[in-house]
């Protein structure tokens, strides 16, 4: 598995650097309860990538060769597992500015280490160079500003090849607070019904108040404004929405 730094990753306050580290050992345990909609919202992820922009089924990259995966915002891989499920044999890239949510990703894929590559960097620097057949991203983007958030589906669109798709699954924004009210609502149910802690509730609001949600609408609108050819919301419920946008054969 190749290992590299890139871009700036240099704070380490709210929102910065290593952020996130402080719940890697935990993360993923923690998951289900957060996500209501979890096997379903994952499952949509894969079945996106999986399809090229005719409509065939994605067994090799554009240039005939492995499928070239880019994962933003990777942290411990659990969308990983899900992309490589779905795209056997494919390379994967994982680019995440958190190093010990890395950690957890390369004990994930230490079996398969040799079509992996990890990078350690902000989404805000220049994405690697690709071409990627593939790039995804599971509720990374919404921790950046909504202007950065609408460069990055830019900039993926940059690096996508020929029949390549972009796949977001992200936290949405209601279009009105009582129905964002609703959306916190009813996933804190979900989790204190699955044995969701206070002390791990307390932490999950540290998470949280970073966050930057937007609507299904203004998402939707940046894959148009991105120039990606088709353009869909493929899974839906409640916070938790899949778009997806392809760039034509
Ligand atoms: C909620 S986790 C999601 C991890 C994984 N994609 C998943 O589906 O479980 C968010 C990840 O985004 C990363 N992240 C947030 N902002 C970032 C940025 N500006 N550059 C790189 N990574 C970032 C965090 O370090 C964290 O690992």
């Amino acid at each position: 598995m190749t290992s590299t730094s890139t871009g700036a990753h240099d704070q380490e306050g709210a929102g910065g650097g290593a952020w996130f580290d402080r719940w890697a050992t935990q993360y993923d345990s923690e998951r289900r309860l957060l996500i209501s909609p979890f096997d379903a919202y994952y499952a949509a992820a894969g079945e996106a990538v999986s399809l090229t922009a005719d409509g065939t089924r994605r067994t090799t990259g554009a240039d005939g060769g492995p499928i070239r995966v880019l994962d933003l915002g990777a942290g411990t891989g659990l969308l990983t597992a899900v992309l490589a499920q779905a795209l056997p044999g494919a390379q994967l890239t994982l680019l995440d500015e958190a190093p010990g949510m890395l950690a957890q990703a390369r004990e994930r894929f230490s079996s398969i280490a040799d079509q992996n590559t990890v990078l350690e960097g902000d989404l805000l620097g220049d994405l690697p160079e690709g071409p990627y057949d593939v790039i995804a991203s599971g509720l990374a983007i919404h921790h950046l500003d909504p202007a950065d958030q609408a460069r990055v589906y830019a900039a993926a669109r940059e690096r996508l090849a020929p029949g390549g798709v972009f796949v977001n699954a992200e936290q949405l924004k209601a279009p009105a607070q009582w129905l964002e009210d609703h959306f916190l609502e009813r996933e804190l149910v979900h989790a204190r019904a699955g044995g969701f802690t206070p002390e791990a509730e307390a932490q999950a609001w540290e998470r949280w108040s970073i966050d930057q949600h937007v609507t299904l609408e203004d998402q939707l609108g940046w894959l148009h404004a991105a120039g990606y050819d088709t353009v869909e919301c493929v899974f839906k419920a409640w916070r938790f929405a899949v778009v997806a946008g392809w760039r034509a054969m």
